[in-house]
């Protein structure tokens, strides 16, 4: 991992948040009316928005595919041009090169280090995502039958550490974060403020060069960031986070689906939205069990619906 994955010392200057949410404030559960007014106010923003919440397709990249051999999805793609989509590249082929990844950075170097850059203009539903994330995961970890431990977690494609801020850090002992854009990690030091103490390790990394320690974590956290990576660094991934995780521990996943048959693709940030099917079969090509799987609630309607997934 060191070849290629930059373990950037914790040494923290912990400043004042600019987030001033706590997380005692973000797992209160919304009641209805506050939930209707913020789907209407989702509803408004969606048209200014852009980025990965963008609404549903209508699936017309369903047609059948040409099937491109790995590597040859882009060329395919620009030369075949008038009938043929960028949602017609596929997520196949899998290692550090894919030109896909490129694209990516480039992409999340134009992004600001902020909530709202973080989710594609949709900070509100920060709120509702950390409630619904919170009630999944205490389901492992707190309660009489709970059996996961809670002494180290990783927060995967953390951005500026939202999730690590408004949910992980009041469970861990110790959080780690990976992340490939060097200026989100830059600012998750400034934006975690105090609990910045807890962070272990940042690794400055793509999710397909990460490399776990063998059975340090009880929870491997991955939201909004395997559309990012091929099918095939996909099961790699989960392949080595299962010998990451430590007795009894978990990897859960958050991601939106799409409700067409194929993965579409998103040529702004170049990143894929998978059928739910496809995420299925790609977890069960990693060796890994889906334990638990329940959809996000209380979204707007206009965006990708989300599922939870919880491994082993
Ligand atoms: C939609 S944001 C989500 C951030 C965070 N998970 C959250 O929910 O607030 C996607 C994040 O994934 C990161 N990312 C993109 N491609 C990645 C990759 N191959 N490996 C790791 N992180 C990646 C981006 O830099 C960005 O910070």
């Amino acid at each position: 991992m060191a070849d290629v994955c930059d373990q950037i010392e914790n040494s923290l200057k912990v400043e004042s948040s600019s987030d001033i949410s706590s997380n005692s404030s973000e797992v209160n559960t919304q009641n209805d009316n506050k939930n209707n007014d913020q789907r209407q106010e989702l509803e408004e923003d969606k048209a200014s928005s852009n980025g990965s919440f963008n609404s549903k397709s209508d699936c017309s990249h369903d047609e059948p595919s040409l099937n491109p051999a790995p590597g040859q999805e882009k060329i395919l793609n620009e030369t075949i041009g008038a009938k043929k989509e960028d949602n017609d590249i596929l997520p196949q082929n899998g290692n550090s090169n894919n030109p896909l990844y490129e694209d990516a950075k480039s992409y999340w170097q134009t992004v600001p280090p902020t909530v709202d850059g973080m989710l594609g203009g949709f900070a509100r539903i920060s709120t509702t995502d950390i409630a619904g994330s919170n009630k999944f995961l205490r389901s492992f970890i707190k309660g009489p039958k709970a059996k996961t431990k809670t002494r180290c977690v990783v927060d995967c494609g953390c951005g500026i550490g939202r999730i690590t801020k408004r949910l992980l850090l009041q469970y861990f002992d110790k959080v780690d974060m990976v992340e490939q854009d060097t200026k989100f990690i830059t600012e998750a030091r400034t934006f975690l403020g105090d609990g910045a103490k807890k962070v272990d390790n940042f690794f400055n990394c793509g999710l397909q060069d990460f490399e776990p320690v063998a059975e340090r974590y009880d929870v491997i956290w991955c939201q909004w960031v395997l559309g990012h990576l091929s099918d095939d660094d996909f099961v790699q991934f989960f392949r080595r986070c299962r010998e990451g995780l430590a007795e009894d521990g978990v990897i859960i996943i958050k991601e939106n689906v799409t409700g067409c048959h194929s993965p579409e693709f998103d040529k702004q940030d170049s990143s894929f939205t998978r059928p739910k099917s496809a995420l299925v079969e790609l977890i069960n090509k990693s060796g890994c069990t889906i334990i638990k799987q329940e959809k996000q609630k209380n979204f707007p309607k206009s965006i990708f619906d989300v599922w939870m997934f919880a491994l082993m």
